[in-house]
Protein backbone atom coordinates (compact mmCIF):
# COMPACT_ATOMS: atom_id res chain seq x y z
CA UNK A 1 0.00 0.00 0.00
CA UNK A 2 1.24 3.51 -0.83
CA UNK A 3 2.50 5.80 2.12
CA UNK A 4 -0.23 7.49 2.78
CA UNK A 5 -1.16 9.23 6.67
CA UNK A 6 -4.59 8.41 7.55
CA UNK A 7 -6.54 10.71 9.21
CA UNK A 8 -5.64 8.14 12.53
CA UNK A 9 -2.25 8.67 11.90
CA UNK A 10 -2.61 12.76 11.17
CA UNK A 11 -4.02 12.60 14.45
CA UNK A 12 -1.36 10.31 16.54
CA UNK A 13 1.36 12.84 15.52
CA UNK A 14 -0.35 16.08 15.64
CA UNK A 15 -1.46 14.93 19.10
CA UNK A 16 1.80 14.17 20.10
CA UNK A 17 3.45 17.73 18.47
CA UNK A 18 0.46 19.47 20.28
CA UNK A 19 -0.78 20.82 17.06
CA UNK A 20 -4.40 19.68 16.77
CA UNK A 21 -6.74 17.82 20.00
CA UNK A 22 -9.38 15.63 18.28
CA UNK A 23 -12.30 16.42 19.52
CA UNK A 24 -13.96 13.87 22.36
CA UNK A 25 -17.35 12.83 21.61
CA UNK A 26 -19.83 10.31 23.45
CA UNK A 27 -19.35 8.41 20.56
CA UNK A 28 -15.23 8.37 20.54
CA UNK A 29 -12.93 10.53 19.03
CA UNK A 30 -13.34 12.76 15.69
CA UNK A 31 -11.64 14.35 13.45
CA UNK A 32 -11.20 18.10 13.95
CA UNK A 33 -10.33 18.74 10.00
CA UNK A 34 -11.43 16.50 7.54
CA UNK A 35 -8.30 18.55 5.48
CA UNK A 36 -5.94 15.98 4.44
CA UNK A 37 -2.03 17.71 5.23
CA UNK A 38 -0.69 15.07 2.45
CA UNK A 39 -1.53 14.17 -0.88
CA UNK A 40 -4.47 11.45 -0.61
CA UNK A 41 -6.57 13.56 -2.30
CA UNK A 42 -4.71 14.18 -5.05
CA UNK A 43 -3.93 10.51 -5.91
CA UNK A 44 -4.62 9.27 -9.15
CA UNK A 45 -7.92 7.65 -9.53
CA UNK A 46 -6.96 3.98 -9.27
CA UNK A 47 -10.16 2.56 -9.54
CA UNK A 48 -13.84 3.22 -10.80
CA UNK A 49 -15.65 2.11 -7.62
CA UNK A 50 -14.66 1.32 -4.26
CA UNK A 51 -17.49 -1.11 -2.06
CA UNK A 52 -17.22 -0.34 1.39
CA UNK A 53 -18.86 -3.40 3.21
CA UNK A 54 -17.41 -4.87 0.25
CA UNK A 55 -16.88 -8.56 1.62
CA UNK A 56 -19.98 -8.68 2.70
CA UNK A 57 -23.30 -10.72 1.61
CA UNK A 58 -24.85 -7.84 -0.68
CA UNK A 59 -20.91 -6.34 -1.53
CA UNK A 60 -19.34 -8.89 -2.24
CA UNK A 61 -21.61 -9.80 -5.24
CA UNK A 62 -22.21 -6.51 -6.19
CA UNK A 63 -18.54 -5.98 -6.03
CA UNK A 64 -17.76 -9.32 -8.14
CA UNK A 65 -20.18 -8.18 -10.60
CA UNK A 66 -18.61 -5.04 -11.33
CA UNK A 67 -15.39 -6.55 -12.23
CA UNK A 68 -17.35 -8.88 -14.49
CA UNK A 69 -17.84 -6.08 -16.14
CA UNK A 70 -14.81 -4.43 -16.80
CA UNK A 71 -14.91 -2.08 -13.83
CA UNK A 72 -11.98 -1.98 -11.72
CA UNK A 73 -13.22 -2.42 -8.13
CA UNK A 74 -11.31 -2.21 -4.73
CA UNK A 75 -13.35 -3.85 -1.85
CA UNK A 76 -12.48 -1.77 1.28
CA UNK A 77 -13.60 -3.95 4.49
CA UNK A 78 -12.76 -4.23 8.00
CA UNK A 79 -13.20 -8.24 8.49
CA UNK A 80 -9.66 -8.75 7.66
CA UNK A 81 -10.54 -12.94 7.52
CA UNK A 82 -13.28 -12.68 4.84
CA UNK A 83 -10.46 -10.30 2.80
CA UNK A 84 -8.42 -13.09 2.77
CA UNK A 85 -10.83 -15.56 1.92
CA UNK A 86 -11.63 -13.47 -1.36
CA UNK A 87 -7.76 -12.43 -1.98
CA UNK A 88 -7.36 -16.49 -2.50
CA UNK A 89 -10.13 -16.48 -4.83
CA UNK A 90 -12.80 -18.42 -2.41
CA UNK A 91 -16.47 -17.28 -0.80
CA UNK A 92 -16.48 -16.43 2.77
CA UNK A 93 -20.27 -17.57 2.59
CA UNK A 94 -22.55 -19.30 0.43
CA UNK A 95 -23.74 -17.39 -2.61
CA UNK A 96 -24.71 -19.42 -6.03
CA UNK A 97 -22.46 -18.84 -9.10
CA UNK A 98 -20.66 -16.43 -7.43
CA UNK A 99 -16.99 -17.88 -7.00
CA UNK A 100 -16.25 -18.71 -10.20
CA UNK A 101 -16.72 -14.95 -11.36
CA UNK A 102 -14.38 -14.31 -8.62
CA UNK A 103 -11.87 -16.34 -9.52
CA UNK A 104 -11.79 -14.69 -12.40
CA UNK A 105 -11.85 -11.30 -12.01
CA UNK A 106 -9.81 -11.23 -8.51
CA UNK A 107 -6.29 -8.81 -8.90
CA UNK A 108 -7.46 -8.35 -12.14
CA UNK A 109 -10.24 -5.96 -12.10
CA UNK A 110 -10.99 -6.71 -8.40
CA UNK A 111 -9.02 -5.83 -5.33
CA UNK A 112 -9.19 -5.88 -1.81
CA UNK A 113 -7.71 -3.82 1.14
CA UNK A 114 -8.11 -3.22 4.61
CA UNK A 115 -7.11 -0.11 4.87
CA UNK A 116 -9.72 3.18 4.24
CA UNK A 117 -7.03 5.32 2.50
CA UNK A 118 -8.37 3.32 -0.62
CA UNK A 119 -11.69 5.25 -0.56
CA UNK A 120 -10.32 8.06 -1.95
CA UNK A 121 -8.69 6.44 -5.03
CA UNK A 122 -12.48 5.30 -6.63
CA UNK A 123 -15.10 7.47 -8.53
CA UNK A 124 -18.13 6.10 -6.96
CA UNK A 125 -17.93 5.06 -3.56
CA UNK A 126 -20.79 2.46 -2.79
CA UNK A 127 -21.21 2.18 1.03
CA UNK A 128 -22.64 -1.10 2.02
CA UNK A 129 -22.24 -1.78 5.50
CA UNK A 130 -25.13 -2.95 8.27
CA UNK A 131 -27.99 -0.50 9.25
CA UNK A 132 -29.42 -3.00 12.01
CA UNK A 133 -31.93 -1.56 14.80
CA UNK A 134 -31.01 -1.67 17.70
CA UNK A 135 -32.93 -3.25 21.46
CA UNK A 136 -35.84 -1.25 21.21
CA UNK A 137 -36.22 -1.42 17.09
CA UNK A 138 -34.85 1.79 16.84
CA UNK A 139 -32.80 2.75 14.12
CA UNK A 140 -29.07 3.13 14.54
CA UNK A 141 -28.33 7.33 13.18
CA UNK A 142 -25.58 8.01 15.36
CA UNK A 143 -24.07 4.41 13.97
CA UNK A 144 -23.77 5.31 10.44
CA UNK A 145 -23.03 9.43 11.16
CA UNK A 146 -19.86 7.51 13.35
CA UNK A 147 -19.10 5.36 10.11
CA UNK A 148 -19.14 8.29 8.01
CA UNK A 149 -16.90 10.39 10.15
CA UNK A 150 -14.43 7.46 10.08
CA UNK A 151 -14.08 7.54 6.51
CA UNK A 152 -14.61 11.24 6.09
CA UNK A 153 -10.70 11.88 5.39
CA UNK A 154 -10.33 9.70 3.11
CA UNK A 155 -13.41 10.49 0.91
CA UNK A 156 -12.19 13.80 -1.45
CA UNK A 157 -14.58 16.28 -3.74
CA UNK A 158 -15.56 14.82 -7.06
CA UNK A 159 -16.20 11.59 -5.34
CA UNK A 160 -20.33 10.33 -5.67
CA UNK A 161 -20.67 8.18 -2.58
CA UNK A 162 -23.82 5.21 -3.39
CA UNK A 163 -25.90 4.47 -0.18
CA UNK A 164 -26.44 0.92 -0.78
CA UNK A 165 -27.30 -0.40 2.27
CA UNK A 166 -31.31 -0.18 3.36
CA UNK A 167 -31.59 2.92 5.37
CA UNK A 168 -33.99 4.70 7.27
CA UNK A 169 -36.01 7.66 5.23
CA UNK A 170 -34.47 10.84 4.77
CA UNK A 171 -30.63 9.15 5.42
CA UNK A 172 -29.35 10.17 1.61
CA UNK A 173 -30.23 13.75 2.20
CA UNK A 174 -29.06 13.85 5.79
CA UNK A 175 -25.39 12.04 4.80
CA UNK A 176 -25.75 14.86 1.73
CA UNK A 177 -25.82 17.74 3.96
CA UNK A 178 -23.10 16.73 6.26
CA UNK A 179 -20.32 15.47 3.51
CA UNK A 180 -21.51 18.22 1.61
CA UNK A 181 -20.09 20.77 5.19
CA UNK A 182 -16.97 19.38 4.67
CA UNK A 183 -16.64 18.47 1.01
CA UNK A 184 -18.90 20.97 -1.14
CA UNK A 185 -17.70 19.29 -4.42
CA UNK A 186 -18.77 15.29 -3.33
CA UNK A 187 -22.54 14.15 -4.46
CA UNK A 188 -24.70 11.15 -2.60
CA UNK A 189 -26.80 8.88 -4.13
CA UNK A 190 -29.13 5.92 -2.74
CA UNK A 191 -29.21 3.14 -4.88
CA UNK A 192 -30.50 0.41 -2.59
CA UNK A 193 -30.08 -3.38 -3.18
CA UNK A 194 -33.06 -5.70 -3.74
CA UNK A 195 -31.41 -9.06 -4.45
CA UNK A 196 -32.58 -12.14 -2.50
CA UNK A 197 -29.57 -13.13 -0.88
CA UNK A 198 -28.38 -16.38 -2.52
CA UNK A 199 -29.59 -15.38 -5.92
CA UNK A 200 -27.39 -12.45 -6.19
CA UNK A 201 -25.34 -13.15 -9.28
CA UNK A 202 -28.74 -13.79 -10.94
CA UNK A 203 -30.89 -11.01 -9.62
CA UNK A 204 -27.98 -8.44 -10.09
CA UNK A 205 -28.53 -8.62 -13.89
CA UNK A 206 -32.01 -8.74 -13.96
CA UNK A 207 -34.07 -6.64 -11.28
CA UNK A 208 -34.81 -2.99 -12.34
CA UNK A 209 -32.17 -0.70 -9.91
CA UNK A 210 -33.68 1.91 -8.27
CA UNK A 211 -31.37 5.27 -7.90
CA UNK A 212 -32.27 8.78 -6.29
CA UNK A 213 -29.84 11.72 -5.24
CA UNK A 214 -31.02 14.80 -5.11
CA UNK A 215 -28.25 16.37 -8.34
CA UNK A 216 -29.25 15.37 -11.21
CA UNK A 217 -25.54 15.11 -12.85
CA UNK A 218 -24.83 12.84 -9.77
CA UNK A 219 -27.89 10.70 -11.01
CA UNK A 220 -26.98 10.50 -14.46
CA UNK A 221 -23.41 9.20 -13.86
CA UNK A 222 -24.64 6.71 -10.85
CA UNK A 223 -27.27 5.16 -13.88
CA UNK A 224 -24.83 4.76 -16.17
CA UNK A 225 -22.70 3.08 -13.84
CA UNK A 226 -25.82 0.54 -12.71
CA UNK A 227 -26.35 0.06 -16.50
CA UNK A 228 -23.27 -2.09 -16.84
CA UNK A 229 -25.67 -4.59 -14.64
CA UNK A 230 -29.14 -3.87 -15.49
CA UNK A 231 -30.76 -2.37 -18.27
CA UNK A 232 -33.94 -1.34 -16.56
CA UNK A 233 -33.46 1.91 -13.88
CA UNK A 234 -35.82 3.65 -12.28
CA UNK A 235 -35.39 7.39 -11.01
CA UNK A 236 -37.31 8.25 -7.57
CA UNK A 237 -36.99 10.75 -5.72
CA UNK A 238 -34.47 10.31 -2.33
CA UNK A 239 -37.27 9.54 0.37
CA UNK A 240 -39.31 7.59 -2.41
CA UNK A 241 -36.54 5.38 -2.88
CA UNK A 242 -35.64 4.53 0.61
CA UNK A 243 -39.13 4.11 1.23
CA UNK A 244 -39.50 1.82 -2.14
CA UNK A 245 -37.05 -0.67 -0.84
CA UNK A 246 -38.62 -0.64 3.34
CA UNK A 247 -41.81 -1.07 1.65
CA UNK A 248 -40.83 -4.21 -0.29
CA UNK A 249 -39.28 -5.59 2.53
CA UNK A 250 -42.34 -4.86 5.09
CA UNK A 251 -44.74 -6.41 2.52
CA UNK A 252 -43.17 -9.23 2.04
CA UNK A 253 -42.69 -9.91 5.74
CA UNK A 254 -46.39 -9.07 6.12
CA UNK A 255 -47.20 -11.70 3.53
CA UNK A 256 -44.61 -14.26 5.26
CA UNK A 257 -46.89 -13.28 8.78
CA UNK A 258 -50.63 -13.70 7.40
CA UNK A 259 -49.44 -16.83 6.13
CA UNK A 260 -48.27 -17.94 9.67
CA UNK A 261 -50.95 -17.03 11.00
CA UNK A 262 -53.61 -18.94 9.07
CA UNK A 263 -51.18 -22.25 9.88
CA UNK A 264 -51.71 -21.13 13.00
CA UNK A 265 -55.06 -20.68 13.20
CA UNK A 266 -55.65 -24.03 11.46
CA UNK A 267 -53.56 -25.67 14.08
CA UNK A 268 -55.48 -24.50 16.47
CA UNK A 269 -58.78 -25.84 14.86
CA UNK A 270 -57.27 -29.54 14.55
CA UNK A 271 -57.87 -28.17 10.69
CA UNK A 272 -54.40 -29.51 8.15
CA UNK A 273 -53.46 -26.01 6.83
CA UNK A 274 -51.60 -27.43 3.90
CA UNK A 275 -54.90 -29.04 2.91
CA UNK A 276 -55.97 -25.70 3.10
CA UNK A 277 -53.01 -24.07 1.39
CA UNK A 278 -53.79 -26.64 -1.91
CA UNK A 279 -57.37 -25.22 -2.02
CA UNK A 280 -56.53 -21.60 -1.88
CA UNK A 281 -53.85 -21.26 -4.31
CA UNK A 282 -54.35 -24.46 -7.01
CA UNK A 283 -55.68 -23.12 -10.04
CA UNK A 284 -56.59 -19.48 -8.27
CA UNK A 285 -54.62 -17.04 -10.04
CA UNK A 286 -55.51 -14.13 -6.85
CA UNK A 287 -53.75 -16.74 -4.63
CA UNK A 288 -51.11 -17.66 -6.62
CA UNK A 289 -48.28 -16.08 -4.65
CA UNK A 290 -49.30 -16.68 -1.49
CA UNK A 291 -46.03 -18.10 0.86
CA UNK A 292 -45.89 -21.08 2.90
CA UNK A 293 -45.61 -20.33 6.11
CA UNK A 294 -42.04 -20.95 7.87
CA UNK A 295 -39.77 -18.94 10.05
CA UNK A 296 -39.71 -15.83 8.80
CA UNK A 297 -36.45 -13.69 9.62
CA UNK A 298 -32.71 -13.22 8.72
CA UNK A 299 -30.88 -10.19 8.64
CA UNK A 300 -33.20 -7.86 6.35
CA UNK A 301 -36.93 -8.25 6.74
CA UNK A 302 -36.88 -7.92 10.52
CA UNK A 303 -35.62 -4.96 10.48
CA UNK A 304 -36.66 -3.24 7.75
CA UNK A 305 -40.15 -3.62 8.99
CA UNK A 306 -39.17 -2.35 12.56
CA UNK A 307 -37.55 0.85 10.44
CA UNK A 308 -40.46 1.79 9.11
CA UNK A 309 -42.40 1.38 11.94
CA UNK A 310 -40.29 3.99 13.64
CA UNK A 311 -40.16 6.10 11.01
CA UNK A 312 -44.36 5.95 10.87
CA UNK A 313 -44.07 7.05 15.00
CA UNK A 314 -44.64 3.70 15.75
CA UNK A 315 -48.29 3.54 14.11
CA UNK A 316 -47.23 0.93 11.41
CA UNK A 317 -49.28 -1.45 12.84
CA UNK A 318 -49.83 -4.22 10.80
CA UNK A 319 -45.87 -4.09 10.10
CA UNK A 320 -45.82 -4.63 14.35
CA UNK A 321 -48.86 -7.71 14.09
CA UNK A 322 -46.41 -9.03 11.79
CA UNK A 323 -43.26 -9.19 14.25
CA UNK A 324 -45.55 -10.41 16.95
CA UNK A 325 -46.43 -13.04 14.89
CA UNK A 326 -43.23 -14.34 12.57
CA UNK A 327 -41.30 -14.31 15.89
CA UNK A 328 -44.07 -16.09 18.40
CA UNK A 329 -44.02 -19.09 15.31
CA UNK A 330 -41.31 -20.63 17.62
CA UNK A 331 -43.05 -20.14 20.62
CA UNK A 332 -46.50 -21.63 19.04
CA UNK A 333 -44.55 -24.57 17.76
CA UNK A 334 -43.05 -25.29 21.20
CA UNK A 335 -46.34 -24.58 23.17
CA UNK A 336 -48.44 -27.01 20.93
CA UNK A 337 -46.02 -29.77 21.46
CA UNK A 338 -46.33 -29.10 25.14
CA UNK A 339 -49.83 -29.84 25.17
CA UNK A 340 -48.92 -33.80 24.21
CA UNK A 341 -46.06 -34.01 24.87
CA UNK A 342 -44.03 -33.84 28.07
CA UNK A 343 -40.97 -32.16 27.36
CA UNK A 344 -39.07 -32.15 30.21
CA UNK A 345 -38.37 -35.90 29.65
CA UNK A 346 -37.48 -35.64 25.72
CA UNK A 347 -34.49 -34.54 23.79
CA UNK A 348 -35.49 -32.66 21.00
CA UNK A 349 -33.58 -31.75 17.99
CA UNK A 350 -33.57 -28.73 15.33
CA UNK A 351 -32.36 -29.70 12.05
CA UNK A 352 -31.17 -26.17 9.83
CA UNK A 353 -29.85 -23.11 12.08
CA UNK A 354 -29.66 -20.54 8.99
CA UNK A 355 -32.46 -18.59 8.33
CA UNK A 356 -33.43 -20.02 5.42
CA UNK A 357 -33.12 -23.24 3.88
CA UNK A 358 -29.75 -23.50 1.50
CA UNK A 359 -28.13 -20.55 3.07
CA UNK A 360 -25.44 -20.89 5.80
CA UNK A 361 -26.21 -17.56 7.21
CA UNK A 362 -27.64 -17.58 11.23
CA UNK A 363 -27.83 -13.89 11.00
CA UNK A 364 -31.39 -13.60 13.22
CA UNK A 365 -31.93 -17.02 12.67
CA UNK A 366 -35.03 -17.85 14.47
CA UNK A 367 -33.53 -21.28 15.00
CA UNK A 368 -31.62 -20.20 17.96
CA UNK A 369 -34.77 -18.35 19.34
CA UNK A 370 -35.89 -21.72 19.35
CA UNK A 371 -32.98 -23.30 20.43
CA UNK A 372 -32.97 -20.30 23.28
CA UNK A 373 -37.44 -22.03 24.28
CA UNK A 374 -36.48 -25.28 24.21
CA UNK A 375 -33.42 -25.16 26.48
CA UNK A 376 -35.98 -24.23 29.48
CA UNK A 377 -38.51 -26.65 28.19
CA UNK A 378 -36.95 -29.82 27.20
CA UNK A 379 -34.73 -32.03 28.69
CA UNK A 380 -31.86 -32.32 26.06
CA UNK A 381 -32.06 -29.89 23.02
CA UNK A 382 -29.40 -30.78 19.82
CA UNK A 383 -28.88 -28.39 16.92
CA UNK A 384 -27.02 -29.59 13.47
CA UNK A 385 -26.73 -26.95 10.02
CA UNK A 386 -25.74 -28.25 6.62
CA UNK A 387 -23.72 -25.68 5.97
CA UNK A 388 -23.11 -23.86 8.83
CA UNK A 389 -19.84 -24.69 10.64
CA UNK A 390 -20.52 -25.13 14.55
CA UNK A 391 -18.72 -27.64 17.12
CA UNK A 392 -21.87 -27.38 19.01
CA UNK A 393 -23.56 -29.07 15.96
CA UNK A 394 -24.37 -32.42 15.44
CA UNK A 395 -24.56 -34.31 12.29
CA UNK A 396 -27.91 -34.34 11.22
CA UNK A 397 -28.47 -38.27 11.28
CA UNK A 398 -26.98 -38.45 14.65
CA UNK A 399 -29.36 -35.36 15.67
CA UNK A 400 -32.15 -37.84 14.69
CA UNK A 401 -31.28 -40.48 16.13
CA UNK A 402 -30.44 -39.48 19.19
CA UNK A 403 -33.78 -37.17 19.36
CA UNK A 404 -37.52 -37.79 20.77
CA UNK A 405 -38.86 -35.02 18.58
CA UNK A 406 -37.04 -33.34 15.28
CA UNK A 407 -37.90 -29.95 14.12
CA UNK A 408 -37.21 -28.52 10.81
CA UNK A 409 -36.65 -25.25 11.79
CA UNK A 410 -34.49 -23.87 8.00
CA UNK A 411 -36.02 -26.52 5.06
CA UNK A 412 -32.26 -27.24 3.59
CA UNK A 413 -32.83 -29.91 0.80
CA UNK A 414 -31.14 -32.73 2.44
CA UNK A 415 -33.57 -32.96 5.20
CA UNK A 416 -36.08 -34.42 2.39
CA UNK A 417 -34.50 -37.36 2.13
CA UNK A 418 -33.88 -38.32 5.84
CA UNK A 419 -35.24 -40.85 7.82
CA UNK A 420 -37.58 -40.05 10.44
CA UNK A 421 -39.71 -43.26 11.26
CA UNK A 422 -40.26 -43.49 14.90
CA UNK A 423 -39.74 -39.47 15.70
CA UNK A 424 -42.03 -37.03 16.49
CA UNK A 425 -41.53 -34.47 13.28
CA UNK A 426 -42.60 -31.15 13.25
CA UNK A 427 -42.47 -29.67 9.90
CA UNK A 428 -44.31 -26.29 9.82
CA UNK A 429 -42.92 -26.17 6.20
CA UNK A 430 -44.24 -29.22 4.92
CA UNK A 431 -40.65 -29.99 3.85
CA UNK A 432 -40.84 -33.47 4.16
CA UNK A 433 -44.45 -33.61 2.74
CA UNK A 434 -46.01 -35.57 5.92
CA UNK A 435 -48.45 -32.95 6.33
CA UNK A 436 -50.19 -34.00 3.13
CA UNK A 437 -51.85 -31.12 0.99
CA UNK A 438 -51.77 -31.47 -2.84
CA UNK A 439 -54.92 -31.47 -4.95
CA UNK A 440 -56.78 -34.93 -4.86
CA UNK A 441 -58.68 -35.06 -7.97
CA UNK A 442 -62.15 -36.40 -7.89
N1 LIG B 1 -28.36 -9.58 3.15
C1 LIG B 1 -29.27 -9.25 2.23
O1 LIG B 1 -29.90 -10.13 1.62
C2 LIG B 1 -29.52 -7.80 1.89
C3 LIG B 1 -30.32 -7.51 0.78
C4 LIG B 1 -30.54 -6.17 0.46
C5 LIG B 1 -30.02 -5.17 1.26
N2 LIG B 1 -29.27 -5.49 2.35
C6 LIG B 1 -28.71 -4.39 3.16
O2 LIG B 1 -27.33 -4.31 2.87
C7 LIG B 1 -26.61 -3.86 4.02
C8 LIG B 1 -25.49 -4.83 4.33
O3 LIG B 1 -26.05 -6.10 4.60
P1 LIG B 1 -25.19 -7.43 4.50
O4 LIG B 1 -26.14 -8.55 4.68
O5 LIG B 1 -24.32 -7.43 3.32
O6 LIG B 1 -24.27 -7.28 5.81
P2 LIG B 1 -22.87 -8.00 6.07
O7 LIG B 1 -22.67 -7.92 7.54
O8 LIG B 1 -22.82 -9.31 5.40
O9 LIG B 1 -21.84 -7.04 5.32
C9 LIG B 1 -21.43 -5.81 5.83
C10 LIG B 1 -19.93 -5.71 5.64
O10 LIG B 1 -19.52 -4.43 6.05
C11 LIG B 1 -18.28 -4.54 6.71
N3 LIG B 1 -18.10 -3.36 7.55
C12 LIG B 1 -18.79 -3.03 8.67
N4 LIG B 1 -18.35 -1.84 9.15
C13 LIG B 1 -17.39 -1.43 8.30
C14 LIG B 1 -16.56 -0.28 8.26
N5 LIG B 1 -16.64 0.66 9.19
N6 LIG B 1 -15.67 -0.16 7.25
C15 LIG B 1 -15.56 -1.13 6.31
N7 LIG B 1 -16.33 -2.25 6.30
C16 LIG B 1 -17.23 -2.39 7.28
C17 LIG B 1 -18.39 -5.85 7.47
O11 LIG B 1 -17.12 -6.36 7.82
C18 LIG B 1 -19.13 -6.71 6.46
O12 LIG B 1 -18.23 -7.43 5.63
C19 LIG B 1 -27.66 -3.71 5.12
O13 LIG B 1 -28.12 -2.37 5.14
C20 LIG B 1 -28.78 -4.61 4.65
O14 LIG B 1 -30.03 -4.22 5.16
C21 LIG B 1 -28.99 -6.78 2.67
Amino acid sequence: MENVVTWAGQAGVAAESGQVSPKRTALGYYPVSWKHPFSERDRPLDYDVCVIGGAGHVGLPLSVAFAAKGKRVIIYDTNEDALATISSGRMPFMEASCEGVLQNTIQKTLFTSGDPTSISGAKFVVVIVGTPVDEHLNPMHEQLWRFFNEIGAHLRDGQIVILRSTVYPGTTSNIRRRLKKKLPGIEVCFACERILEGKAMEELYKLPQIIAGEDSQAVAEVTELFRNLTAEIIVTGCIEAELTKLFNNSWRYIQFATANQFYMISEMYGANFYEIYSAMTHNYPRAANFPRPGFAAGPCLFKDTMQLNAFASNNFHIGSSAMLINEGLPNFLVNRLKLSHDLNEMTVGILGMAFKGESDDPRESLSYKLRKILLTEANEVLCSDEYIRDERFVPAEELIRRSDVVMIAAPHKTYKSLDYSGKILVDVWNHVGSAGGGVKPV
